[in-house]
């Protein structure tokens, strides 16, 4: 048995996500924390909502709720939707959780300790009104290029130039409107990452199984231009984990806060801490998946993530860790993803367009998202959403291969032989060439799950499907018991057996759907089916078994038509 420690990119607190970022990180790396409990290994699976920062300040402001209530319950949302979708996570945290305070402290002290931390005087934009240094995209102006009078601090978007805010003609804060800015200084603290340049560079060098998304992102941000930059830790702000040297005040910090994204991935060990706490557990529980040094050595550690977040988990997070001098865990395998594009357009959660978590919930169950997402999830390249496919996969894999050989077999069973397997006859040519080709498509599944190749394994799993439907059409039990009753009877044993099997390999895409068939076939014997042979014998003769409902049902052309109209423009 391995042990397997699984961490999803922590979902910004600002709003729900949208199926987009759902099968960025959350989905596949349920799907992959399913398949490894499955395998019988020991899995924690971790995530959480990632609540600092300015655009959480700013969602709450627009709520008009206090920052904290605000954070509290989004948190409350997502996590329910979360667990609609059948996310299997371990622990569901929260970044503004005291674990993440205390450990996001402790890592910046060792930081400061090991000589990984410059303290660095800045000019900064600080609007009076509003009483708070202003990030640079949040200051509007003049384009001093193009003339647009809507440009960003950052970056101007209407000729792309990259900006300062000083440079800037007539700037006034986004959050107010307000002009009466100035330039004030303020302190800061840098992560010298340029000095941890070698080592993480030998480190990414090592990981040459890693998808080549994933090198060739971290690469980029290693060698591009001038090469990897100390990156600035805290900010000016109100809301967000107070600076500190570990449990000690920061002399000339006060009243800063860390930058939302030092803190983000250090909860990935504070949620698994929370986890712990949550259990009533001691320190050691959790630290045996995080500490090389208490149990960890022999921990394999998972990250899944969209495309634009390798950069800090193969850059940032891991200075943080090196530069610590203490013996934490490294991420082994970093799976990241291109994005899924929206009825020829992006997906956009500023925008409201796409479909949302919430939305996708109000017209069809989880099963439904959950495989057309995995079985298209956007690994070598960006891929798309549309309705007309969405309604081709599912009226094709799930309702006509799937549900259909489910309620075909178990409702001509009963009809013809009662509501236990029949006892008759025995397994011939047909169904031991069957058990053969399922044998082998079975491994190949488990390989492709074990590698993470999402569409492939889908599409194995599809095979596999395929594979038992053609038994089907071959053996013609309905036919075959007009003559051979008996022969009829060793089909449909296998065929309820082969139910079974089918909830078991799908349970990781469609939980939902297995446990219905499961329930059906009154067993919750889970056991991964090692031998096909075996496994198709394991439900005997006599054993019960019901008729489920209709496991999918198909989508219309008005449903998709209705859809697809009502989803195409903006959510307010
Ligand atoms: O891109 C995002 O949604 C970020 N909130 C991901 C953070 S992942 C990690 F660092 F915790
Ligand atoms: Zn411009």
């Amino acid at each position: 048995m391995a042990r397997i420690l699984i961490t999803s990119a922590i979902p910004y607190i600002n709003g729900i996500k949208h199926l987009g970022n759902l099968v960025g990180s959350q989905l596949p790396a349920d799907l992959f924390a399913r398949f490894n409990r499955a395998m019988g290994h020991e899995v924690m699976f971790i995530c959480a909502t990632d609540e600092h920062g300015t655009p959480a300040e700013l969602a709450a402001a627009k709520a008009n709720k206090p920052v904290e209530i605000y954070c509290a319950e989004m948190h409350q949302v997502q996590k329910r939707l979360a667990d609609s979708f059948r996310l299997s996570f371990d622990h569901f945290g929260r970044s503004s959780s005291q674990r993440n305070h205390k450990l996001t402290q402790h890592f910046a002290g060792k930081l400061a300790e090991n000589g990984y931390i410059a303290e660095v005087l800045e000019k900064q934009i600080f609007s009076i009104d509003d009483n708070r240094f202003l990030p640079d995209r949040y200051i509007t102006g003049t384009c001093p290029n193009c003339g647009y009078t809507m440009a960003r601090g950052d970056q101007c978007e209407n000729c792309t130039k990259q900006l300062d805010p000083t440079d800037l003609i007539n700037p006034r804060s986004s959050i107010s409107g307000s002009t009466n800015l100035e330039v004030r200084e303020t302190k800061h603290l840098y992560l010298r990452q340029r000095s941890l340049k070698d080592k993480l560079e030998a480190w990414i060098d090592s990981k040459t199984d890693w998808p080549i998304l994933t090198t060739s992102i971290a690469k980029k941000w290693l060698n591009d231009g001038e090469g990897l930059q100390d990156r600035g830790i805290t900010r000016d702000l109100a809301w967000g984990i107070p600076v500190k040297k570990g449990d000690q005040p920061w002399p000339g910090m006060e009243g800063k806060v860390f930058y939302v994204w030092f803190d983000a991935p250090i909860e990935y060990i504070a949620a698994t801490a929370e986890w712990a706490d949550a259990r009533g557990l001691d320190d050691a529980a959790w630290e045996r998946w995080w500490r090389t040094d208490k149990g960890a050595a022999d921990v394999t550690y998972y990250e899944f993530m969209g495309k634009d977040n390798v950069p800090f988990h193969t850059l940032s997070f891991p200075a943080t860790i090196l530069g610590s001098g203490e013996p934490w865990k490294l991420v082994d395998y970093l799976k990241s993803f291109n994005y899924l594009n929206y009825d020829g357009g992006q997906f956009s959660t500023s925008q409201g367009r796409g479909v949302f978590m919430d939305q996708a919930l109000s017209i069809l169950p989880a099963d439904y998202w959950r495989w057309w997402l995995l079985s298209h999830a956007p690994e070598t390249s960006d891929s798309e959403f549309t309705w007309e496919n969405f309604q081709a996969s599912v009226n094709k894999d799930l309702a006509d291969v799937l549900g259909n050989l489910v309620s075909r077999v178990t409702k001509f069973a009963r009809s013809k032989f009662g509501d236990t397997l029949p006892a008759g006859g025995s397994f011939g040519p047909q169904e031991i060439a069957l058990i053969a080709d399922l044998g082998a498509r079975i491994r190949d599944y488990e390989a492709l799950m074990a590698q993470i190749e999402i569409r492939k394994a889908a599409a194995e799993l599809r095979a596999i499907w395929v594979a038992g439907n053609e038994y089907l059409q071959a053996a013609a039990p309905w036919t075959v018991v007009k003559t051979d009753p008996e022969r009829a009877q060793a089909i449909v044993r296998l065929a309820l057996n082969l139910i079974r099997v089918y909830a078991i390999l799908s349970a990781p895409f469609i939980p939902d759907a297995a446990q219905t068939m499961m329930t059906a076939l009154k067993t919750d014997d889970w056991a991964w089916p090692k031998d096909a042979s075996a496994a198709l014998r394991a439900l005997p003769a006599g054993h019960g078994f019901s008729v489920p409902e209709n496991l999918f049902r198909k989508i219309t052309d008005e449903e998709r038509a209705d859809w697809q109209q009502r989803f195409s423009g903006i959510r307010s």
